[in-house]
């Protein structure tokens, strides 16, 4: 189907993300590369998404894997270049795929040229404005400026030496030191951005994803962060001003264009008024993403997302996994399966069979409520979080900034496997001389693209056909849904015309409901009986 055809595709697509450092690598440097993704464009287009979420591809330092953006209007010369990009973006929409550029509002990396202007110019440089530069408390301002704990732990204020080697201000960065703030309540901070926004779309990008949307604005007073006042960082009202001028934007271009925010708030109400009428298309729907394998938690979750989205008439998204957490077949192999980052610890114990059989049945219902739903690359694979990264190879930031409590994000970066029996299983050549960025598990040359191919039982294989199957069902995709008659533990709904989907999450086996066909099972169904752990499409 072209691109053209399904004008609102926000509200219904599958949208898969790739990690652009792990997806494929061309070049033989151990790192995935554009040229690498183009290659592998046939193995998404026959996956049968949408539509393509790229990681940040920009130059980088890569103090953030690339969060750390040095230049927002070019192509990291790792990756490879601006023309690559612009050919890559022409053949996905050849091949009926549409794509979802990465944009990092909320701060930039400490080699940006303003951030080197304002260090440069000293105290009075103007560039300073742009960013939130403070002087410090106490005597010798050696204090800095408030006890703020960052989004990786830590502080999140770090003093500047002066261009005559006098210690200076401090400068805010709610992430990792190597990534300033932006002050968004300066005029030329939200112009540059606006010239951002129509830079990539001119492109021919179809939707953006807005990294760390609700943390923009800063209250310039400074308070401490108080439980019950008002946070100082977190989702403040002005905010929504920003996405509606973006809004105008998106709405400009002849072709409809999406906004993605990543908006992580427990709120509800809070979170949907990103999606008011005049702001953000859609955002990550992180209270699915963070709860637990549980029938009445996830009912909860469920009722209350569709609920909250259909006060706006704004789409719901259904989010397993992402790159900053761990990989789902590992956490549904936890006694705790719900995600938090406080929680993230190493060596807990996981039944990787336990959390795979989990995963498939997850897929089902997360690829089959109303909306659009996110697919996190080798999540179709089924990899699980890598554990063992040995410490001196990790990277994250979060790593270190946790005083080595947090492994970070690592184990669920590691570059994919494609073909093969051993590392790099086809991620890099075979005749590459560097070994990937991180560390492959021998055992993943039974998860490998080729090995999962053909193989029915393959996880793979079972995305293929739920994700071929959504597209066939017009039952499937935007739309409401309704609730069956189910016992304790079980999720049970229906969608017109003729479908419903039944997950078994209660220990015993239970009766299937009266129906037409079984249409898919995440597991073998004999006869009428749906085992736990086990969710089944059915025609009505
Ligand atoms: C978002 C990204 C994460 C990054 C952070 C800072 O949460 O998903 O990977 O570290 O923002 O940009
Ligand atoms: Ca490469």
């Amino acid at each position: 189907m072209s691109t053209s055809e399904r004008p609102r595709w926000w509200r219904d697509a599958v949208i898969y993300q790739v990690y652009p450092r792990s997806f494929a690598d061309a070049n033989g440097d151990g790192i995935g590369d554009i040229a690498g993704i183009r290659k592998r464009l046939g193995y998404l287009s026959e996956l049968g998404v949408d539509a393509i979420w790229f990681g940040p591809w920009y130059p980088s330092p890569m103090a953030d894997a690339g969060y750390d953006v040095a230049d927002f209007r070019a192509i990291e010369p790792v990756f490879g270049s601006l023309a690559e990009v612009e050919e890559l973006i022409t053949e996905a929409h050849g091949q009926g795929l549409r794509i979802i550029a990465d944009l990092v509002p909320n701060h930039c990396s400490d080699q940006h040229p303003w951030f080197q202007a304002a260090l440069a110019g000293g105290p009075d440089a103007p560039e300073r404005d742009l960013f939130w530069f403070r002087p410090g408390r106490g005597p010798d301002g050696d204090q800095p400026p408030t006890d703020w704990i960052g989004e990786f732990g830590g502080g999140t204020w770090t003093r500047t030496t002066n261009p005559d080697g006098t210690a200076g201000d401090w400068y805010l960065h709610l992430f990792a030191a190597q990534q300033p703030d932006f002050n968004w309540d300066h005029p030329r901070v939200r112009a540059e951005f606006e010239d951002i926004l129509r830079f990539w779309l001119d492109r021919g990008v179809d939707g953006i994803r807005i990294d760390s949307a609700a943390l923009l604005l800063k209250d310039a007073t400074l308070p401490e962060v108080v439980a019950g006042a008002a946070h100082p960082f977190h989702d403040l009202d002005g905010v929504h001003d920003i996405y509606r001028s973006w809004r105008r934007i998106a709405d400009g271009y002849p072709e409809p264009r999406a906004l993605i925010g990543e908006v992580w708030l427990p709120d509800r109400q809070r979170f949907t008024n990103y999606l008011r009428p005049d702001e953000l298309h859609t955002a990550f729907n992180f209270d699915f993403l963070s709860c637990a394998w549980d029938a009445a938690a996830l009912r909860e979750s469920i009722d209350g997302t569709l609920a909250e989205h259909a006060t706006i008439d704004a789409p719901a998204t259904w989010v397993l996994s992402n790159h900053d957490v761990t990989r789902v077949v590992t956490r549904y192999g936890r006694a705790d399966t719900t995600f938090s980052f406080a929680s993230k610890r190493e060596g807990t114990y996981t039944d990787l069979e336990l959390g795979t059989v989990r995963a498939r049945a997850a897929a089902l219902l997360s690829l089959s409520l109303p909306g659009a739903a996110y697919v996190y690359q080798g999540e179709e694979l089924g990899l699980w979080e890598v554990e063992d990264i040995p410490p001196a190879l990790r990277q994250d930031p979060m790593f270190p900034r946790s005083g080595f409590v947090d492994p970070g994000r690592d184990g669920c970066r590691v570059p994919l496997p494609w073909t093969g029996d051993a590392a790099p299983f086809g991620f890099s050549p075979d005749d590459a001389t560097t070994v990937p960025w991180l560390p492959q598990p021998a055992a993943w040359k039974d998860q490998t693209v080729q090995a999962q191919t053909s193989d029915p039982h393959s996880m793979l294989e079972l995305y293929r056909q739920a994700i071929r199957l959504r597209r066939e069902l017009p039952a499937l995709g935007n739309g409401t849904l309704h609730w069956l008659p189910a016992p304790d533990g079980v999720l049970a709904f229906a969608r017109d015309p003729g479908f419903a989907c039944v997950v078994n999450l209660s220990d015993t086996p239970v009766p299937i409901p009266p129906h037409q066909d079984k249409l898919l099972a995440s597991r073998p169904v004999d006869g009428d009986l749906l085992p736990p752990d086990t969710a089944v499409w059915l025609r009505m």
